[in-house]
């Protein structure tokens, strides 16, 4: 019997849970799932194509055209998201993106398109999957579920800093408004908002470095494990 178990992280915008996952999947040699990748690629291509976000039925057309898949880049060690075939993992990171990211994942028939994805690649298990409702929709049953914060300032601040690398325009406000704007979306939308499981491990990182935020989750996972092998 395989010993593999699903670990949920959610969170907030930019508070450092795909790093985490990130970490966590290398070193238990498990596939790691940015979820938000996907949802980000479909508002991509709902702003490609003009698809308004309040006409139902050409939402579910083109969802209809869109074929989602994750690729391993042994250049960044992570898996680029890909759209109809094209590598789109730094398009969708982009501010015209990031400003619209949030409408379209409040999109019932949306969600229902992406979750369904994410519970198929989680049907072997050995996998660490971040986004907002991974542990409250996704798997609900996962053996381990890790809820990440850290204070809004400081999130700001660190999303500040890795966008400014790639665009030295950008300004700490438009930052900070995007995550208030994202974060308050995410938060109160109707269907499956952001809220931390009853479950869930809250791990805050405000003043904790990655290196110890790791230990943390990693002595978790390794108790999450071990439980599973002794069920
Ligand atoms: O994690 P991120 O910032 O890349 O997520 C992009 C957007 O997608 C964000 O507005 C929240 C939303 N999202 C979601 O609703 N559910 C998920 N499982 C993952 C992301």
């Amino acid at each position: 019997m395989s010993n593999k178990i699903i670990i949920a992280i959610d969170g907030f915008s930019s508070c450092g849970k795909s790093t985490l996952a990130k970490a966590l999947a290398a070193k238990l040699e498990y596939v790691f799932i940015d979820t938000g990748a996907m949802y980000r690629a479909i508002a991509l291509y709902f702003l490609r194509n003009h698809i308004s976000f309040q006409d139902e039925t050409a939402i579910v057309k083109a969802l209809n055209n869109i074929k989602l898949h994750f690729e391993y880049n042994s250049n960044t060690l992570k898996s680029d998201m890909f759209l109809n075939g094209e590598n789109v993992e730094l398009l969708i990171r982009e501010m015209q993106v990031s400003s619209k990211v949030s409408e379209v994942a409040a999109i019932a028939a949306v969600r229902d398109f992406a979750v369904a994805q994410q519970q198929a690649m989680g049907q072997q298990k050995g996998i660490v999957m971040d986004g907002r409702d991974i542990g409250t929709v996704v798997f609900p049953n996962a053996e381990l579920k890790i809820f990440v914060t850290a204070q809004p300032e400081i999130r700001a601040n660190r999303r500040y800093l890795e966008l400014q690398a790639t665009d030295p325009s950008i300004t700490m406000e438009a930052v900070a408004e995007n995550l208030q704007h994202r974060d308050h979306i995410d938060s109160t939308r109707e269907h499956s908002p952001l809220k931390q499981a009853e479950d869930a491990l809250v791990l805050d990182n405000s003043n904790i470095d990655r290196a110890a935020q790791f230990e943390i989750a990693f002595n978790w996972a390794k108790e999450s494990i071990d439980k599973s092998k002794s069920l």
